[in-house]
């Protein structure tokens, strides 16, 4: 077994934010708009990334956006982020959102994404990040998974 030192685990940086949705975040028609979902994703994502890693990060990606059903004004979103895998210097972080209506006990699911963030030194370079040590078996599927689209994703460029 590795020291914990050396590592952390998924739980030690999951996120979780919650937005309402008003009418300035809404079209004419009062729905969400997506680039105002992706931006509260993106926040969650980087205080994932963060704590995980005790650095300042960046986003270096955005992938396999997934806008699943729509939320209005009212609604009450829920956005959870968790990381999948660390890299050296990146990291994967799984981010889903969901929304409820206020009266409404349940809530669905709106939208998926995967996040790439990069950590940053003092001087703005690329630095090296703690690893990951998956627990659960949807951890290591994940994980496992998160190599996978990297590599997909080199090969696209
Ligand atoms: C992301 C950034 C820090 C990478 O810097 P860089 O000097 O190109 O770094 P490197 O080539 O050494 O790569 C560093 C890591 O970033 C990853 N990376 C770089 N570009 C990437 C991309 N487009 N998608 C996913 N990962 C990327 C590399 O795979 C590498 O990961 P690893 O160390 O875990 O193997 C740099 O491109 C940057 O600052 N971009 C702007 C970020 C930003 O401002 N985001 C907000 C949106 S405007």
């Amino acid at each position: 077994m590795k020291k914990k030192e050396s590592y952390k685990n998924v739980a030690d940086s999951e996120t979780i934010k919650t937005e309402v949705v008003c009418p300035n975040d809404a079209n004419p028609m009062g729905l969400l708009q997506g680039g105002r979902l992706v931006e509260w994703m993106d926040i969650g994502a980087a205080v994932c990334a963060q704590t995980h890693s005790g650095k300042i990060c960046v986003t270096a990606s955005i992938n396999q956006v997934d806008f699943n059903a729509a939320a209005k004004v009212g609604d009450i979103i829920t956005i959870f982020a968790r990381i999948t895998r660390a890299f050296t210097t990146s990291m994967e972080i799984f981010v889903q959102s969901y929304a409820r209506k206020v009266l409404a006990e349940k809530k669905y699911l709106i939208s998926e994404a995967y996040f790439t963030f990069v950590a940053l030194d003092e001087m703005g370079k690329a630095s090296e990040v703690i690893s990951l040590l998956p627990v659960t078996v949807s951890e290591k599927k994940q994980f496992n998974a998160a190599l996978l689209r990297r590599k997909n994703a080199a090969k696209k460029k």
